[in-house]
């Protein structure tokens, strides 16, 4: 009888201890599940299921066709539809005269900076390098800064006002400074300079920890065509950018329009098969207002591609595509043609279905450095009118580009990261990013500047 009872009391145990034992093999099984589930969640993987595919189904609000209207907000006429999204801060600074106060009202290219409202040494140092207008005498050129407010320190403010005073060079909106309000600062430098520089030719907008190479910009605009193409960086300098890149997202095309460059489709290596300058057509020449230099620079450049050559030339799966520019309206910059939104939700740039619903974005010019001529300014500015607001600047212009249908303008030499900076490795370098330290932007610039490269 005891030892009938110890074995069944031994027995119970046992079986409790099996119970217990399934019952955490099943919690395990239940919780790895949900793990799974939640981790999958937080990826976005089930987002991705959900998103619609770009190609066939793209349309963004306003919904419809919007030539008409924009021509008519061109013409100073009434538009058949209202506009659905205007930036209507007011400016605090204006510099009404800073486009006007030459007795030749025509400037050739006005710097766009924008500015982060505490950076004043940034401002100084830009002022003594690539952002002084007298620069070229016969390019007539302008910069001016533009900054929101910070409603909290009013130290910052009076510093500003007395800079603004000296300077005349700062434009001021009124809205709170900050990263998710880039788009309105964008858009409010877009306004600016409709209302009150729409007086250049070109347009440059830039962020201001970028250097600059004016001479660049200059022989840049004068025939984007035709701008030194040059090399590739290695794949591990895109990684450390902002945004996930895959090789799929560059641009995948070179931008030398007369010459016959093939590549091979082997990784890291090219092959010129035949380097042989084609007298330009009368196509190129078409695009009339790049046409200064079309023809007569080709010997020129037969000797900029023999140098670029010999340099060790690293590029993937890269295939050649002829571009022209297909009219006036040019929208230059690094461009990424087909990349995808951010859908993992601790990312900085994630972006919800419900803000933006395809696969991929549009191809945009990524922010920090963008040429824009008159033309593109003025379509873009108005064709924002009937563009929902997106609160990444770059993605947004995008969004307005292809709605008008201007097609960005890949460069190489718009350099969005940090171009490893050597005496000679500057040479055609249009922008590089990454110079937050203002003694190094001004030691850089001065030191290209003297080597005829800024
Ligand atoms: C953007 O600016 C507006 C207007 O000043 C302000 O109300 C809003 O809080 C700002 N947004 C962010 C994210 O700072
Ligand atoms: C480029 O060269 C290849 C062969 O070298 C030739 O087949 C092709 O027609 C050329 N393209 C142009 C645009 O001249
Ligand atoms: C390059 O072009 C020249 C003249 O057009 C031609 O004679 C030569 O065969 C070409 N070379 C190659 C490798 O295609
Ligand atoms: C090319 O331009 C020349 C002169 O500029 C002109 O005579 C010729 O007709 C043009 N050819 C074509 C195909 O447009
Ligand atoms: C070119 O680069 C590759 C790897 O990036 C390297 O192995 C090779 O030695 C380089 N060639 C020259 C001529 O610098």
């Amino acid at each position: 009888m005891c030892c009938y009872l110890l074995e069944c009391y031994l027995f119970r145990l046992y079986c409790q201890r099996c119970r217990r034992i399934t019952s955490k093999i099943k919690l395990g099984y239940v919780l790895f599940f949900f793990g799974t589930i939640a981790l999958l969640e937080f990826f976005g993987a089930f987002v991705h299921l959900f998103e619609i595919t770009y190609d066939e189904n793209f349309v963004y609000p306003y919904e419809g066709n919007v030539h008409e209207f924009v021509n008519a907000l061109r013409r100073n006429e009434k538009p058949e539809v209202k506009p659905i999204n205007q930036y209507t801060y007011s400016f605090i600074l204006k510099q009404p005269q800073k486009c006007k106060d030459d007795a030749d009202d025509t400037l050739r290219l006005v710097y766009i900076v924008k500015s982060a409202i505490e950076n004043f040494d940034r401002r100084i140092a830009i002022r003594n390098s690539w952002g002084n207008e007298k620069r070229f005498f016969d390019v007539p050129a302008r910069t001016i800064f533009v900054v929101g407010t910070h409603p909290d320190d009013e130290e910052v403010e009076a510093k500003l006002k007395l800079e603004a005073a000296i300077y005349k060079d700062i434009v001021q909106a009124d809205f709170v400074d900050s990263y998710y309000n880039n788009t309105i600062k964008t858009m409010m430098s877009f306004k600016w300079l409709v209302k009150y520089c729409s007086n250049s030719k070109f347009y440059m907008f830039v962020d201001d920890d970028i250097y600059v190479s004016v001479k660049n910009v200059a022989t840049f605009i004068r025939n984007p065509a035709n701008y030194p193409f040059y090399l590739m960086e290695s794949r591990k300098v895109y990684s450390v950018h902002k945004r996930e890149i895959k090789q799929s997202d560059l641009m995948d095309y070179v931008n030398f329009n007369n010459i016959n460059v093939t590549y091979s489709s082997k990784i890291n290596e090219i092959s010129i098969q035949n380097l042989t300058i084609h007298k330009s057509t009368n196509n190129s020449q078409k695009n009339n207002i790049y046409n200064g230099r079309v023809g007569q620079n080709d010997e020129k450049y037969k000797v900029e591609n023999e140098h670029l050559l010999r340099l060790n030339i690293s590029t993937s799966n890269r295939v050649k595509r002829q571009l022209e520019l297909p009219d006036d309206r040019l929208f230059a910059g690094f461009v990424f043609t087909r990349s995808a939104p951010h859908r993992h939700k601790f990312s900085k740039w994630y972006v919800p279905l419900k803000e933006y619903p395809y696969h991929l974005w549009p191809p945009y010019v990524t922010a920090g450095a963008y040429i824009l001529s008159k033309e593109a300014l003025l379509d873009l500015y108005y064709t924002s009118f009937y563009t929902k607001h997106f609160r990444f600047d770059d993605i947004f212009l995008g969004l307005i580009a292809k709605k008008a249908d201007i097609i960005p303008f890949h460069c190489e030499e718009f350099h969005f990261y940090k171009k490893a900076y050597t005496k000679y490795s500057y040479k055609y370098v249009i922008t590089s990013h990454g110079y937050e330290d203002p003694n190094e932007l001004l030691q850089v610039w001065n030191e290209q500047k003297a080597l005829g490269n800024a």
